[in-house]
């Protein structure tokens, strides 16, 4: 039986952080044997904040040092750059035809950016979600490992799918959401406002590049209060994204027992952060130092991406034929 095939990539906006780590790149590992995946780093998705020319290729590399750190095997899965595809911007422009300025400017991913960056609502932004579809279908994506945050734009890549098959036929599959555990991941920022992010609120987001007493530090800092007050209490978000923390690097025994502590008000926030201080240390440290290993190596870095698009423009290659056959270009 032929595999089904993966699709996600990750923006080159940053340096990946524990919401990267948890929300997607744990499970595109858990997927490299069993499905057919392409990953790829979303550097044109990047340039709709303008960034710096010179920054473009550390921030690529890094994001691929760091997912192939995080445990990905190249030989396994298809790892590439968007920007090395060319058939992913022409389906996008195919797309673009077929998405409307209405349905667009309601995307909340957008309407976010709106406040953000109101000197800059480029077209780019608008039709972010155009271009993700693009990047599913371009190999007829069945499956997208992604954060929960992502969940809107896969809904409007299936609604562009199936748009288009109307229009044309049947063609592109409906890619849907996927997940090994069923609930979401979000990891929140260590001071509980929104979620950890690769370029805002720094010093409360955990990358993979911070060295130990960093994340020493930030950890520490993190917000708590005086703690529960009566048995059972519900935890307000800050605390209970520390829990999930310790749920995901520490073991079970020191889980249960900070659990313990809290339900029966006797929990003591210091010792629990001095813990998953440590525990949290111990497990970025190897990701750390592997992706720094390997970012000093460029030239095999290259070599990956490099073969990473063979692979990955066979696949596209054959799915524009495909969409340009049904639209009627055919000339000669
Ligand atoms: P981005 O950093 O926005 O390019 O996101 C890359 C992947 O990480 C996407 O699948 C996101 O859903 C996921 N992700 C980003 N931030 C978080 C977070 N704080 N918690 C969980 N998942 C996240
Ligand atoms: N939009 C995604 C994010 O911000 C990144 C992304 C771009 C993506 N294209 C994709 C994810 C295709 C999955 C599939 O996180």
């Amino acid at each position: 039986m032929s595999k089904e095939i993966v699709v996600s990539g990750i923006r080159s906006t940053g340096h990946l952080h524990l919401g990267n780590y948890f929300g997607a790149i744990q499970n595109y590992v858990m997927m490299q044997e069993n499905y057919n995946c392409y990953f790829f780093v979303a550097d044109y998705h990047s340039l709709t904040t303008h960034p710096d020319p010179k920054l473009l290729r550390p921030n690529v590399f890094r994001v691929l040092a760091e997912n192939i750190a995080s445990g990905l095997n190249p030989d396994k899965v298809t790892l590439y750059a968007q920007s090395d595809i060319p058939e992913i911007p022409e389906l996008y422009l195919m797309l673009n035809m077929l998405a409307y300025k209405g349905e667009l400017e309601k995307v909340p991913t957008f309407k976010d950016k709106v406040r953000q960056q109101p000197d800059n609502v480029n077209a780019g932004l608008l039709t972010y979600p155009v271009l993700m579809t693009a990047d599913i279908l371009i190999h007829k994506a069945v499956k997208v490992p992604v954060g929960k945050d992502q969940e809107q734009h896969l809904e409007m890549a299936r609604n562009f799918a199936q748009r288009f098959n109307t229009r044309y036929g049947d063609f592109f599959p409906e890619p849907q959401v996927f997940r090994f555990n069923t609930d979401a991941v979000k990891i929140m920022s260590l001071d509980g406002n929104g979620k950890m992010s690769k370029s805002e609120n720094a010093n409360n987001t955990i990358y993979l590049s911070d060295d130990d007493d960093t994340i020493r530090k930030k950890i520490m800092k993190a917000k708590t209060d005086s703690g529960p007050t009566a048995p059972n209490a519900e935890m307000p978000g800050y605390i209970q994204n520390l829990f999930l923390l310790m749920q995901l690097t520490s073991t079970h025994e020191v889980y249960d027992h900070y659990r313990a502590a809290y339900n029966g008000c006797n929990i003591r926030y210091g010792d629990m952060k001095k813990q998953l201080a440590e525990d949290m240390a111990a497990f970025v440290r190897p990701i750390r130092e592997h992706a720094a290993e390997l970012q000093k190596d460029e030239e095999s870095l290259g070599k990956i991406l490099k073969a990473g698009a063979e692979k990955a423009r066979a696949s596209a290659s054959a799915t524009i034929a495909g969409a340009r056959k049904l639209i009627g270009i055919s000339y000669y």
